[in-house]
């Protein structure tokens, strides 16, 4: 198939980029660098081997993406472009909904004007709130988002969800990411966060390869195991490959289709820590700090109706993701900065 990845020089998409080439599928990228790098093109186009149509366009940008549909016909998109800070979107809640929603409105419109109406989208675990139900599975009711953020990936499903029932061509995937972490094993693209990393894995590899002093826990307090908060970490790798396995659902014309992409299993802070420990033998110094606002005890997932309809599971356990979250920031300490 001949796909449109909007935010495809981002984290998650860049990582999908190898995997539809190693599927036979064709990409073209739109994406506005806003977040992101080219230089993680290049790399992607040394690891398939060729090169990557890439418009550095804004989503928003009517004409613009006018232009990428006029030049190509695609069968379907996998929608990353958005912002995704959490914190951020509590500091600036109109420019977060501004881009996400306004974006995909944009997308939307465009994609139906020119026959495109196929979409994969990237959704979020946040958007079950603090969760009814535990391991969730995708019947659990999406619960309240704390912030600006998640509020628009909530939304925006509820938006895609309308769109679909209006109009029964279209067909709507959302994929509901729990935490991606890793990276390619070849160690030549990654997550490189802006400032001080909110999330957890960059903070540790961050705090290994000591540019940070240690690693705050937030909360050793909750009903867990060890008190520190659990969640559901899944190597990009596996995530990527969940697009692919996401299009048959689109090929047997599903309408609306929404599936959980994680492992199944929850790890605390303390368990990720100690398994980075494990798998590369450095040290990440940390110390206990208050709770993070906003922060829930749990949150993992059954994933197995991604297994069941999409033939898609994850492969990698948590030494994997954290020996390849290390690989990445060792050979790349500055990120992509070359
Ligand atoms: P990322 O920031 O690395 O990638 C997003 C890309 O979108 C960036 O390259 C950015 O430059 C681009 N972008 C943003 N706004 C744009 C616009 N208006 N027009 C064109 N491009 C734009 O993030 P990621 O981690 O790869 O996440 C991809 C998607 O998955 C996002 O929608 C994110 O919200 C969602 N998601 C991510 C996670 C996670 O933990 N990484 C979890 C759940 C959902
Ligand atoms: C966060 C976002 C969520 C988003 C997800 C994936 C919040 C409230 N939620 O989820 O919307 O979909 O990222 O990008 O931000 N932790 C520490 N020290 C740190 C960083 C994190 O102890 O320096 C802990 C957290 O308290 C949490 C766990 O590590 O228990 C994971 O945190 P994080 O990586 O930020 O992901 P989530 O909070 O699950």
């Amino acid at each position: 198939m001949k796909i449109l990845l909007t935010g495809g020089a981002g984290f998650i998409g860049s990582h999908t980029l190898i995997e539809l080439s190693n599927a036979g599928h064709e990409a073209v990228v739109v994406d506005n660098l806003y977040n992101s790098s080219p230089i993680a093109l290049k790399r992607v186009e040394k690891i398939i081997g060729k090169a990557v149509p890439f418009y550095r366009a804004d989503v928003r940008d009517r004409k613009a993406l006018e232009a990428v549909f006029a030049e190509h016909k695609f069968d379907a998109c996998i929608h990353f472009a958005g912002l995704k800070a959490v914190g951020e979107s509590v500091e600036k809640p109109l420019e977060y909904y501004e881009n996400n929603m306004n974006g995909t409105f944009v997308l939307l419109d465009v994609m139906r004007k020119n026959g495109c109406k196929n979409i994969i989208f990237s959704s979020s675990a946040t958007v079950y709130g603090d969760p009814a139900i535990i391991p969730i599975t995708e019947e659990c009711p999406k619960g309240r988002c704390t912030n600006p953020y998640g509020q628009t990936k909530s939304m925006l499903e509820e938006v895609m969800m309308d769109v679909q029932r209006a109009d029964k061509e279209w067909n709507v995937v959302l994929l509901r990411y729990f935490n991606p972490i890793g990276a390619h094993p070849s160690g030549t693209i990654g997550e490189n966060p802006n400032g001080i990393p909110n999330n957890l894995m960059p903070y540790i590899t961050q705090t290994a390869i000591g540019k940070r002093k240690e690693l705050g826990v937030f909360g050793n307090d909750y009903d867990t195991h060890d008190g520190t908060g659990v969640r559901d970490y899944i190597h990009v790798v596996d995530l990527a490959k969940a697009h692919v396995a996401a299009l048959q659902a689109i090929e047997r014309k599903q309408g609306i289709a929404i599936y959980n992409i994680g492992t199944g299993h929850g790890y605390s802070v303390l368990d990720v820590v100690n398994a980075f420990i494990k798998a590369n033998g450095v040290n990440v110094p940390y110390s206990i700090k208050p709770r993070r606002a906003g922060d829930i005890a749990t949150c993992y997932c059954d994933p197995s109706k991604a297994r069941r309809e999409l033939g898609w599971e994850a492969l990698y356990g948590i030494e994997d993701m954290c020996r390849d979250s290390w690989n990445w920031q060792r050979n790349n300490p500055n990120g992509f900065e070359e």
